[in-house]
């Protein structure tokens, strides 16, 4: 049913047709979420893990970004995921950047955006949330961001998240410091390991105020090449977050590279900046999932997200040290069935390789 929608939906921009399609499930959400869950109804304890002493019906998750205002919690627990992550939620509301800003290009699997982090600010979302707390059929993760504001800068940055996890913490069930956006103006200051740290700082004396038992977890941003064995800069972020008992990571955000894409140049030109996402971003990811797990020993839970579309693809994920994967674009390519496809998928590749669990094969590829 999904390649009719999409044909209409492919019609539109990408982001009105990202509307009209959220638009519709809030409709399914708003009349009886439980209608569409016949169609994506696949469980197998095989699956199912223990983290952060939070339990997983299944390593498939939402990718922050596409519900940042976490206005369809309820749909996305009758679609099948195992965990959703909303966001990036800023302490401020914001507008995000000029339109058009996000773009398809259907021959790499791919999107540019540079949406600027547009959602409805901390208040607002922390409300929604609050209204829905109690009925918690599966990990809930809300990935915060800095208001993207030339103004609020040093301090007031701290400041800033300070005030999204004071808001926003109580209704998590783990935090993403979202510290790697490269849609705003203002750039990536808290990759650098004097910010990171004071950041971190403010952020886990916060923790202990608000919800002393929440995951923080640091999403970081892609390698530049496949072929980095040791990069300084994700080196000093992982050392950084390991002083201060960061709970995990999340590998990686979109990329500001666009090499070994088929999408031509002028379109490319045409399209102008943006983060790149889905197929072309899968290696370099799922690389840096690798270094990761390799440098903490596996001690420290992985989200591993950035071009999975498919059973082989999340799999390669947690052979390369995720213990859970996330989707985005894939999502928009081939609609919500795909989550049952590689949920069924994975337990046949399980079968095939004589494991018993999803567990077994994390980190078995490093
Ligand atoms: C349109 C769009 C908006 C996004 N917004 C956010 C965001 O607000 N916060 C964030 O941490 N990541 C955001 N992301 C990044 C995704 O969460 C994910 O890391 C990235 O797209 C790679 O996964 P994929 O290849 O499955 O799309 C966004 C991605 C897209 C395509």
């Amino acid at each position: 049913m999904y390649p009719f929608f999409r044909s209409l939906l492919f019609r539109l921009d990408a982001e009105r047709a990202h509307n009209v399609g959220a638009g519709a499930a809030r409709l399914v959400q708003a009349v009886n979420p439980g209608l569409v869950e016949p169609w994506f109804e696949y469980g197998n304890a095989a699956l199912s893990q223990t983290l952060w002493g939070r339990s997983f019906p299944n390593p498939i998750g939402l990718a922050a970004g596409f519900d940042k205002n976490a206005k369809l919690v309820r749909f996305w627990e009758k679609v099948g995921f195992g965990f959703i992550e909303v966001g990036s939620v800023t302490a401020k509301p914001s507008k995000g950047n000029a339109r058009p800003r996000a773009f398809r290009l259907p021959e790499d699997q791919a999107l540019i955006n540079r949406m600027g982090l547009n959602n409805q600010g901390a208040e607002k979302v922390a409300r929604r949330l609050k209204r829905r707390n109690g009925i918690r059929t599966m990990p809930l993760g809300i990935n915060i961001a800095k208001t993207p504001s030339d103004a609020i800068l040093g301090e007031a940055a701290i400041e800033d998240f300070r005030l999204s996890f004071q808001k926003l913490a109580p209704y998590a069930d783990y935090i993403t410091l979202n510290i790697s956006c490269p849609n705003t103006e203002d750039g990536k200051t808290f990759e650098e390991a004097e910010s990171l740290d004071r950041l971190l700082r403010v952020i886990f004396a916060e923790r202990k105020q608000v919800h002393p038992t929440v995951p923080v977890l640091v999403k970081l941003a892609p390698p530049t090449s496949t072929r980095v064995v040791y990069d300084s800069s994700v080196e000093e972020v992982v050392s950084v977050s390991l002083s201060h008992g960061v709970h995990g990571f999340i590998a990686t955000n979109t990329s500001a590279d666009r090499d070994i894409l088929s999408t031509s140049e002028a379109e490319l030109q045409r399209i102008g900046n943006g983060g790149l996402s889905g197929a072309p971003l899968f290696e370099r990811s799922t690389h840096l999932v690798r270094y990761i797990y390799q440098r903490t020993k596996g001690q420290k839970p992985i989200i591993g997200v950035g071009g999975v579309h498919s059973a082989e693809t999340a799999y390669a994920k947690l052979r390369a040290g995720a213990s859970l994967v996330q989707i985005y674009t894939a999502l928009v390519y081939e609609g919500p069935s795909l989550i049952k496809r590689i949920k069924e998928g994975l337990v046949k590749l399980l079968e095939q390789d004589g494991y018993s669990s999803v567990k077994e094969v994390v980190g078995r590829d490093t």
